[in-house]
């Protein structure tokens, strides 16, 4: 005779496996099976994209990628010569896109006092359906909190932070006419510092856990609230990436793609309706493992002794 309690266990054992199972199968389908859905974007008579900080790194990699998918550009930078060499780079790299229409503007987004609605004045009549701010990143340098200036904190949160914030201001309007011929989405470039918060990185921590938040706030107003709009929003939860252009770029592995390759990743799951995604395989497995696995207490050691070493190389290299 079967002992009563093996079925109640069975199906107990079913009910804590479902969640686990969902979560593999929707990882699976996320990054093996569900095609991109960024043509959805290529909406109304000539679909623009904006990218901020877009003249190198990750940012230069969306703008490439960008245009191989049909879009016309606006390009955000600082350095206008630079700018210039960039938006010739793209032209000569991307030839099938002769036609494309590539704009910018120049801003120091770490800076107070810009008038946003005038730097986006030459962009009103553009039909922009795709927005990346992502402008930011931090340096490796040993001083705490109370050895930094005023000035350096300022900039920190103007460049990760509130650069995004007024920016995206003046631009919903624009995007919400955008939306009435179809979907628009604006994102926010994350990092996976906002979950762990490593020493050093606080404030870079905190203005990207800003992001996290007011991206989600943002899509509740579009999506809930007199809406829904048509313009959404996604926080993108980014973990190690190599970049040429920081002080000491990771090496580059599994963990650590390229720009080109995480520029592929973010075109991939663009549109794929989550509101915060890492859209790079690897980085949403660390993140899951660093969450759910380790104790906070091993991440912490673990990311400590990380920044620790990039310290350390950054004394080296200069
Ligand atoms: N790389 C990573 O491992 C990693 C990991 C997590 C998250 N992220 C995030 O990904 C984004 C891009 O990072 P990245 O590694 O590609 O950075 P990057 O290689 O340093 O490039 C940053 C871009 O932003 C521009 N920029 C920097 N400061 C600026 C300022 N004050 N005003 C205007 N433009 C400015 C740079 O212009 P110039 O060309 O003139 O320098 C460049 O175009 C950032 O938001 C970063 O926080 C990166």
């Amino acid at each position: 005779m079967v002992n009563p309690a093996v079925p109640v266990l069975a199906v107990l054992s079913g009910v804590l496996a479902a969640p686990h199972l969902y979560r593999v199968g929707s990882f699976v389908w996320l990054y093996f099976l569900r095609p991109s859905s960024i043509r959805r974007y290529l909406h109304g008579p000539a679909p623009y994209a904006l990218v901020t900080g877009a003249t190198d790194g990750i940012g230069k990699a969306f703008a490439r990628e960008l245009l191989r998918n049909g879009f016309n550009l606006v390009l955000h930078g600082r350095n206008e010569t630079k700018m210039l060499k960039v938006v010739e780079e793209l032209r000569t790299s991307v030839p099938e896109t002769a036609g494309a229409d590539i704009r910018y503007f120049i801003a120091d987004a770490g800076q107070a006092g810009h008038d946003f609605a005038k730097m986006v004045e030459p962009l009103k009549d553009l039909h922009i359906t795709l927005v990346y701010h992502n402008v930011g990143g931090s340096d490796t340098s040993p001083e705490r909190l109370d050895e930094r200036s005023e000035d350096y904190i300022y900039g920190m949160i103007h460049k990760n932070a509130l650069f995004a914030l007024f920016l995206n201001r003046v631009l919903l309007p624009h995007l919400r006419r955008s939306a009435q011929s179809g979907p628009v989405l604006v994102q926010f470039m994350g990092s996976i510092a906002a979950d762990v918060a490593p020493p050093r990185l606080a404030i870079y921590a905190a203005t990207k856990g800003f992001l996290r938040s007011l991206a989600r706030g943002l899509d509740n107003d579009e999506l809930f609230f007199d809406g829904p709009t048509g313009v959404r929003y996604t926080y993108l939860a980014v973990g190690p990436v190599h970049a040429e252009n920081q002080e000491t770029p990771m090496e580059e592995n599994f963990r650590t793609p390229s720009c080109e390759t995480f520029a592929k990743a973010v075109m991939a799951r663009t549109g794929c309706g989550l509101r915060r995604v890492a859209p790079y395989a690897a980085h949403s497995f660390l993140m899951w493992f660093t969450s759910n696995v380790l104790g906070e207490a091993v991440v912490d050691k673990f990311s400590a002794a990380e920044i620790h070493s990039l310290i350390q190389r950054s004394k080296r290299v200069e």
